[in-house]
């Protein structure tokens, strides 16, 4: 079984309905028809928008995904979601442990891990971000680092889970900074991360690249043998940008 490819855009916590009809109106329209077929477009949207957005991409081939939930099936959680409420509003994707959910709201590996766990459990398709800082960078860790979250936060899945997970590279010194890792680079750490990955089914789960993806530099990163897409952050949220990055893949 070929692994597929993923185009995902994370809107982070941007946009109202004003600007997400705008927005998702313009990826609609312009979507270019000849898209592979082993393309899974999707938009990671606000929870206050994933109604909304449902709506507009039905009869389309864009997938809806949340950018975060709880670990916990339902009860006492203030101000958390659970993998049912997200169901129920289209979800099929959810973003688990990204940086800027490590770095500032204390999410653990071990969260993350019963996160991923939860999801699957649940039919839905976790993306799993990991990625090194930047001093870990700087010092060489990269692999180490990614080998330690690529182990606990994948702790316990069986070979037909893992299949189901969609990994997401994103160095965290090139999220949101225009510093893009090099096609070269994100290849290697992507091509180590695989190999780090049970070795059974390696070769059936996809790896994205994110951090600073444009319109300009997608082709080079998405043509490398390893890359099978990208999680976009800032370019996701303008239609043009986002359409090319996903027009990188034919
Ligand atoms: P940018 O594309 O804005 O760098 O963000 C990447 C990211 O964090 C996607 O999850």
């Amino acid at each position: 079984m070929k692994r597929n490819r993923v185009i995902a855009g994370n809107w982070k916590m941007n946009m109202t309905q004003e600007g997400a009809k705008a927005l998702m109106q313009d990826v609609i329209k312009w979507m270019p028809k000849n898209l592979p077929s082993d393309v899974d477009v999707v938009v990671c949207v606000p929870f206050t928008l994933l109604n909304f957005v449902n709506d507009m991409i039905k009869g389309t081939r864009i997938k809806l995904g949340a950018q975060n939930m709880s670990w916990a099936e339902k009860g006492a959680f203030t101000g958390e979601i659970s993998a049912s409420q997200l169901i129920e509003t289209g979800v099929s994707h959810v973003i688990i442990g990204h940086s800027e959910r490590r770095e500032m709201f204390n999410e653990t590996c071990e969260t993350v891990n019963k996160k991923i766990k939860y999801a699957l459990a649940n039919n839905l398709t976790p993306i799993f971000c990991i990625g090194e800082s930047l001093e870990q960078f700087e010092k060489g860790e990269t692999n180490a680092t990614v080998a330690r979250q690529v182990k606990d936060g994948l702790n316990g899945l069986t070979e037909d889970e893992l299949t189901k997970v969609v990994v997401a590279y994103e160095p965290i010194w090139a999220i949101g900074t225009g510093k893009t890792a090099s096609p070269q680079d994100a290849q290697n750490t992507i091509a180590f991360i695989r190999a780090e990955l049970l070795k059974n089914v390696a070769e059936q789960m996809p790896i994205l690249y994110g951090g600073s993806m444009n319109a300009e530099n997608a082709k080079d990163l998405l043509s490398q043998n390893d890359i099978d897409g990208g999680l976009i952050g800032g370019a996701s949220l303008k239609a043009h940008d986002f359409l090319c990055i996903a027009g990188s893949t034919i």
